[in-house]
């Protein structure tokens, strides 16, 4: 039976590198994203396989409405992440938090319920959740509201892999750093780049490629592995 993914931040980085995986097995991929041009850009490279959605996962009307829109799916990879802006202990932003566990939580969690609404069974049905290194290690300095995100998400996939078991597998990866635009952020400048690197003991960031490696053999090739997360992380902690 062809599987049918639903990616959500499948327009950049790692979430359209696994779209590329899907559609390279004969699968279809459906792409959520915020960005619309880059969305459409990448459905256009993809192919009649890949078919795309503006939404934005941290808009519950949102995620309702494309939910019900939902052509039987049968896996989910919720990708769709954002870093936030750098904060300091003693100026948080609730606000600043707020966006960032309701992008990257709750918007996860709804994504998740708008799919298993939707969904039809598979023999290999699964979720992969990405999550991060940082949700095991808190995160880069000023980051911490992201590694609290990342290390939700690694709690929700172990509560998933419980309730949904045996019918739908759900596995997290934790990436360390992996060359997308997120990283801009953290890593503006050259000498930022080679300092981090330097800290990997595989001696350089990952490709999107890598990570979507490992979420292929998640979702079509791990039947007895349900509640897992696996770092792919170049070694780093
Ligand atoms: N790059 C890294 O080093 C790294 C490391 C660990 C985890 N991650 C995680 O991997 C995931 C993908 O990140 P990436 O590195 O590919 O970054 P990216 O910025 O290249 O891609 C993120 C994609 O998500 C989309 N997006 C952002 N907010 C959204 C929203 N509210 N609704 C729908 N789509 C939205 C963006 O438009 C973009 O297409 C994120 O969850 C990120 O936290 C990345």
């Amino acid at each position: 039976m062809n599987a049918a993914v639903l990616i959500t931040g499948g327009a950049s980085g790692i979430g359209r590198a696994v779209a590329e995986r899907v559609v390279a097995r004969g699968a279809r991929a459906i792409l959520w994203d915020v960005s619309g041009a880059a969305l459409e850009a990448t459905c256009a490279d993809l192919g009649p396989l890949a078919d795309g959605r503006v939404v934005d996962v941290g808009d519950a009307t949102a995620v309702a409405e494309a939910g019900k829109a939902l052509n039987a799916p049968t896996h989910l990879v919720n990708n769709a992440g954002i870093l936030g802006g750098r904060m300091d202990w003693q100026a948080i932003d609730p606000v600043e938090v707020s966006r960032i566990l309701a992008i990257n939580v709750t918007g996860m969690m709804q994504v998740t319920s708008a799919f298993l609404n939707a969904r039809v069974a598979h023999p290999q049905a699964s979720i992969v959740n990405i999550a991060s290194i940082a949700g095991e290690n808190g995160g880069a300095p000023g980051f911490a509201s992201y590694g609290a995100s990342k290390g939700a998400i690694l709690a929700l996939t172990r509560a998933l892999a419980r309730d949904l078991a045996p019918e739908v597998r759900v596995n997290a990866l934790a990436p360390g750093i992996i060359d997308t635009p997120i990283q801009s952020a953290v890593l503006g400048s050259a000498e930022a780049r080679t300092q981090a690197e330097a800290g990997i003991p595989m001696g350089r960031m990952g490709t999107p490629e890598e990570v979507a490696e490992a979420a292929d053999w998640l979702l079509f090739k791990a039947s007895y592995a349900t509640g897992e997360s696996l770092r792919i992380a170049g070694g780093r902690r």
